[in-house]
């Protein structure tokens, strides 16, 4: 798997000190609000287990599944839930743990979504932004890294599925994709 690796993006290190840091400002903002964290399968499920641990106040977790993408690289531009929430979210605080902003589009999508169930509030926690990519007007409350606009895969996000269980986000050699 690791010789499909062009270079290490950001190492396991970087990433615990960066969620450490994300999870004390949720814990500040949060504390008393019992939020519920909202999880988009499967990108998200490592930064997810990772970030809920450094949330130090009573907080609980629900997940969906979207669908944005076919197995490749490029947007399909077609957003669909997949698996809606099992959560009741009238008057609720939500906050939507993503992967990754790139385009924008599922997200906006999601939020629209979660909006008119009347929620108290909606705020979006996103491990990597790629502002480079951005074609919806939405942006991430809590932003981990900024990347620039390169595949990446490890730590969670995939390409076709594989390079989940790297444990740190990586760039992919251009001829894994391209052949
Ligand atoms: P958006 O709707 O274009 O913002 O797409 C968001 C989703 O696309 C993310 O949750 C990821 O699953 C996927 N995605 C976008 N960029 C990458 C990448 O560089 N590597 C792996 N998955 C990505
Ligand atoms: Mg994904």
């Amino acid at each position: 798997m690791y010789q499909d690796v062009k270079n290490v993006l950001i190492s396991e290190e970087e990433l615990r000190e960066k969620v450490a840091e994300m999870g004390h400002q949720i814990t500040k903002d949060y504390d008393g609000k019992n939020p519920l964290l909202v999880t988009v399968l499967k990108g998200a499920v490592v930064f997810f287990t990772d970030l809920m641990r450094q949330i130090d106040t009573a907080a609980e977790i629900d997940f969906m599944v979207v669908s944005s993408y076919g197995s490749g690289v490029k947007s399909s531009g077609v957003v669909k839930i997949v698996k809606d929430l099992d959560t009741e979210i009238a008057g609720r605080h939500i906050l939507i743990v993503e992967d990754i902003l790139d385009t924008g589009v599922t997200l906006e999508y999601l939020t629209r979504i979660l909006e008119e169930r009347n929620p108290a509030s909606i705020k979006i926690a996103a491990l990597l932004d790629k502002p480079e990519r951005r074609k919806a007007n939405i942006k991430a409350d809590y932003v981990g890294f900024s990347v620039p606009d390169e595949f990446v895969i490890g730590y969670g996000l995939d390409y076709d599925e594989k390079y989940r269980n790297l444990p740190f986000i990586g760039v992919l050699k251009p001829e894994v994709y391209s052949v």
